[in-house]
C-alpha cells in the first residue's frame, strides 16, 4: 500500500531548484511558495500545491500541520570527519593561548593524536560515539552527511572507519556518504617518506576500499607541510583510475595551489579555501568544482573566512558544511555556521540556504535525488518553528528546526 504523508499549509516552502549545483548569481534565486502543502508518496515528493482533497483523503495521523512554519529541503553537511576516537580539548585551549594548528601538528599532536585514539577504539566503540553525533546532526536538520576516514592512516583503521560508517547507515536515519581520506597526514611510521606513504595508499589500501565499495569519494589534505601539489595530484589521479570521485582539502592554512589543482582535475568539490588565490577561484568557477566553505573551522582556528562573496560573484557554486572533527572545529552547529556565513562572509540568507541544501547535495553528487523541494525528489525536509526562512540568520545561533522528515517519514520532532 502506498505510504503517504501530507505537510499542510506551510507559511513558506523555500527551496533552490534543479538537479545540479547552482552557481553564482543564481544562488540567491530560491523559490518561495506561500500557504502551500507538500504531498509525499513512498518517500518521494509527488505534488506541491493547495488541493483541499488531500486533507480529506489522508488520515490525520499522516498529516503535519505547518501553519506558521517554514519548510526547507533537508540540510546536506557535505564535509565532516565524524568518526574518530578520543578528544582534543587541550589543543583547543593551547590554540587560544597562541599556538597555531600547524605548530600543534608538527609537535605530534593534532591529527596524529586522534589517529592513536582511533586505532585503539573498537568498531563498537566508534559506533556508539558516532551515533551520539548523528543524533545531534539530525536535530540540526541534517538529513545527509558526508564522513571521511583519515584517522587511521593504516590499512586496518582506515577500513574500520569506513565500515563503521557503513554500519551506521543501518542504525539511524541520516544518510552517510563515505570518503576515503587516507592521505590526511603522514603517519609517524612514514615520517619524511611521503612518497612511500602515497604509494602504500594507492597500492595497498585503495583497491580494498574500491572492491568493497567502502567509499565513493577520495580526498587529500593538500597543504604546505602535509601533502604537496604533486603528491596530491598523484593520489587523486590514481583514485580516479580506481573509480573514486574526487574531493580535496585545499588552501586551508596558506595559499598553496590546491584550488587550481581541483580545477585541473575537475574535482567534485574543493573544500576550505580560506586562502584560495584569484586564479584558484577562477579555476573552480571555470571547471564547475563546488567550492565548499567551512566557516566554523575558520572561526575555531581564528583564521580569516573564505571569500564567499567573491566566489559567488565570480560564478562559483558555493556549499556550506561544518567540517565537524575533533581538532580544527569540534562543532556541528548549523545555526552557528549560518550566522558566520551571513554576518561575516557576505552571503545572503537565500544563498546560505542554497549552499546548505542543493549545493551540498551537488558536493556529494546527490543533486539529482536530494537538496530541493521539488516533485520527484526524495522527501528529506526540515520544518522551522517560524513563518519565514529569514529567522535562520535572524534568530542568531539558535536551533529553530522543529521537525525533520527523512524519506517521507518523521524522524525528529
Ligand atoms: O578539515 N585539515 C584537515 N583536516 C581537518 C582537521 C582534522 C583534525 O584536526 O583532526 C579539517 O580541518
Ligand atoms: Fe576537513
Amino acid at each position: 500500500m502506498t505510504q503517504r504523508l501530507l505537510i499542510k499549509n506551510a507559511s513558506q516552502i523555500v527551496t533552490p531548484k534543479g538537479n545540479s549545483a547552482v552557481r553564482g548569481a543564481d544562488m540567491k534565486d530560491v523559490a518561495i511558495y506561500e500557504n502551500q502543502s507538500i504531498l509525499i508518496e513512498d518517500g518521494t515528493i509527488v505534488a506541491i500545491g493547495d488541493n483541499p482533497a488531500w486533507e480529506k483523503e489522508i488520515p490525520t495521523e499522516r498529516q503535519v500541520d505547518a501553519k506558521g512554519k517554514t519548510v526547507l529541503p533537508g540540510f546536506v553537511d557535505s564535509h565532516t570527519h565524524f568518526v574518530f576516537g578520543g578528544y582534543r580539548a587541550d589543543e583547543f585551549l593551547w590554540r587560544m593561548e597562541g599556538m597555531s594548528y600547524m605548530d600543534i601538528m608538527e609537535r605530534g599532536g593534532g591529527i596524529a593524536n586522534t589517529m592513536k585514539a582511533t586505532r585503539e577504539a573498537s568498531e563498537d566503540e566508534l559506533i556508539t560515539h558516532s551515533l551520539d553525533f548523528l543524533k545531534k546532526m539530525l536535530a540540526f536538520g541534517i538529513t545527509t552527511v558526508e564522513g571521511k576516514s583519515g584517522y587511521g592512516m593504516d590499512y586496518d583503521t582506515e577500513l574500520k572507519q569506513l565500515r563503521v560508517m557503513k554500519r551506521l547507515e543501518e542504525l539511524q536515519p541520516v544518510s552517510i556518504v563515505r570518503t576515503f581520506l587516507g592521505a590526511h597526514a603522514v603517519p609517524p611510521s612514514y615520517k619524511d617518506r611521503n612518497d612511500e606513504f602515497i604509494d602504500f595508499l594507492i597500492r595497498d589500501v585503495m583497491p580494498t576500499v574500491a572492491k568493497e565499495k567502502l567509499a565513493e569519494f577520495c580526498d587529500v589534505f593538500c597543504e604546505k607541510g602535509v601533502f604537496s601539489i604533486e603528491e596530491s595530484r598523484k593520489l587523486l589521479t590514481a583514485a580516479r583510475e580506481q573509480g573514486f570521485k574526487l574531493k580535496i582539502h585545499a588552501d586551508e592554512i596558506v595559499t598553496f595551489g590546491g584550488s587550481e589543482l581541483a580545477g585541473e582535475l575537475k574535482c567534485t568539490s574543493a573544500d576550505h579555501l580560506l586562502h584560495a588565490s584569484e586564479a584558484g577561484i577562477k579555476a573552480l568557477a571555470d571547471n564547475g568544482v563546488v567550492a565548499t566553505l567551512l566557516p566554523t573551522t575558520a572561526f575555531c582556528l581564528k583564521e580569516p573566512y573564505a571569500a564567499a562573496r567573491k566566489m559567488i560573484d565570480s560564478g562559483c557554486a558555493v556549499a556550506l558544511a561544518t567540517d565537524f572533527n575533533p581538532g580544527s572545529g569540534f562543532t556541528n552547529s548549523v545555526p552557528l555556521m549560518i550566522a558566520l556565513a551571513v554576518i561575516y562572509m557576505g552571503m545572503t540568507a537565500e544563498e546560505a540556504i542554497t549552499a546548505l541544501t542543493l549545493n551540498g547535495a551537488a558536493a556529494v553528487d546527490r543533486a539529482d535525488r536530494i537538496g530541493s523541494v521539488e516533485v520527484g525528489k526524495q522527501a528529506d525536509l526540515v520544518i522551522l518553528q517560524y513563518p519565514s526562512y529569514k529567522f535562520l540568520p535572524y534568530h542568531t545561533g539558535v536551533n529553530i528546526v522543529e521537525t525533520v522528515i527523512k524519506n517521507g517519514e518523521i524522524v525528529h520532532r
